[in-house]
């Protein structure tokens, strides 16, 4: 089909995860778990925590100055700033706009998107509609988190999966036939409850009853949301492969969702992938949520791994329930 719209791709990335570690070593110290039970079943090996004066903007700021180096650009050339999370710095105003300011994006509108671990994946989705159509040419796109804010240090189920951290892409104008080929985003409301934070919000105001039963904690049916992304991470890579016209042997190289290495081997089986195609972090960083895809691919950007012209997937899940997954031919 012949369009008019505008090649959009990625032309830099950026990452940035807090200096301190936090080991499986150091949470046996806090809850009844293991070492060896965190890393057969997850393959989490340690994660980052940010230091208490920073925010998610903080984070933010460093990986998008980092990715707007790489794509060789100004922050004023920003025409937009998308901000994917669900710890921003406030629940208003929204975290793009202190990144908008401390960047010096005079010229960027700002906005936060909610999909929780397939927020970057929603992000660049939308980034590249307005680029498409010629409305903006840059775009930032950061997926950020500080999720062990939200973490019940009594709660091993979530303690021991989550970490802080974020990633940063620009996209911009690219030649023909590179960039983002197509996208597949998917949402199941039904399943919201298994991945939460429940109290805080219009639902279920902060008051002393929500912060002594623990309610401003995140909360998550583990084993539902295993089997759920268990099915959904090789069925999304394969829908936005289809819509691309293109199959699995084309695959050049796959950034999963780093929620666990049992999930990541699940799409790995299903889209039949050699381990070299393939980005895995989550030893180092565990589930940063929207801040997992963008730094993956950032780390194997920065590694070569992934070369000018390859077929690259990014797949990702996460609360709402929600998914996505988007393929591109790499640019540069
Ligand atoms: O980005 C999206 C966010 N979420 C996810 O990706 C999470 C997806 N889910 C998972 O990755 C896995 O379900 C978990 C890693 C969270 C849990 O693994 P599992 O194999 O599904 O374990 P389970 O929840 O079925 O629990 C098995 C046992 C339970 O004990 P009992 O009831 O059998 O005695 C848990 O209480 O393991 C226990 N358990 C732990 N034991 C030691 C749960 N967490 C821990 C822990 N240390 N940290």
């Amino acid at each position: 089909m012949e369009t008019n719209l505008i090649p959009v791709g990625i032309i830099g990335t950026g990452s940035y995860v807090p200096d301190q570690v936090v080991t499986n070593k150091d949470l046996e110290k806090i809850v009844d778990t293991s070492d060896e039970w965190i890393v057969t079943r997850t393959g989490i090996s340690e994660r980052r925590k940010a230091q208490s004066h920073m925010a998610t903007s903080d984070l933010s700021i460093l990986a998008a100055q980092r990715a707007i180096e790489a794509a060789g650009i100004k922050p004023e050339d920003l025409d937009l700033i998308i901000v994917a999370t669900i710890t921003p710095d406030m629940f208003f105003p929204s975290t793009a706009c202190f990144v908008q300011e401390k960047i010096g994006a005079a010229k960027a509108a700002a906005f936060d998107l909610s999909a929780a671990c397939t927020g970057f994946i929603y992000g660049v989705s939308v980034a590249s509609q307005f680029i498409a159509t010629g409305m903006y040419k840059y775009v930032l796109v950061i997926g950020a988190e500080t999720l062990t804010r939200i973490l019940n240090p009594a709660d091993r189920n979530t303690l021991v999966i989550f970490g802080d951290g974020a990633g940063a892409a620009v996209l911009g104008p690219v030649e023909t036939g590179k960039g983002f080929l197509s996208f597949d985003l998917g949402s199941d409301g039904s399943g919201a409850e298994l991945l939460c934070q429940e109290g805080g919000g219009s639902r279920l105001p902060a008051s002393i009853e929500t912060i002594e039963k623990g309610k401003h904690y995140l909360t998550m049916a583990g084993n539902e949301v295993y089997k759920f992304a268990v099915r959904i991470m090789g069925e999304a890579s394969i829908k936005a492969l289809d819509k691309a016209g293109l199959t699995r042997e084309s695959v050049d190289f796959l950034v999963p969702h780093q929620a666990n290495i049992r999930i990541v081997d699940a799409a790995v089986k299903r889209l039949q992938l050699p381990a070299e195609k393939v980005y895995i972090n989550l030893d180092k960083y565990g589930n940063m949520s929207g801040a997992s895809i963008p730094v993956a691919l950032d780390e194997a950007v920065r590694k070569n791994k992934i070369k000018k012209d390859d077929i690259v997937v990014l797949v990702g899940f996460g609360a709402g329930l929600t998914w996505g997954s988007c393929v591109l031919r790499w640019n540069y």
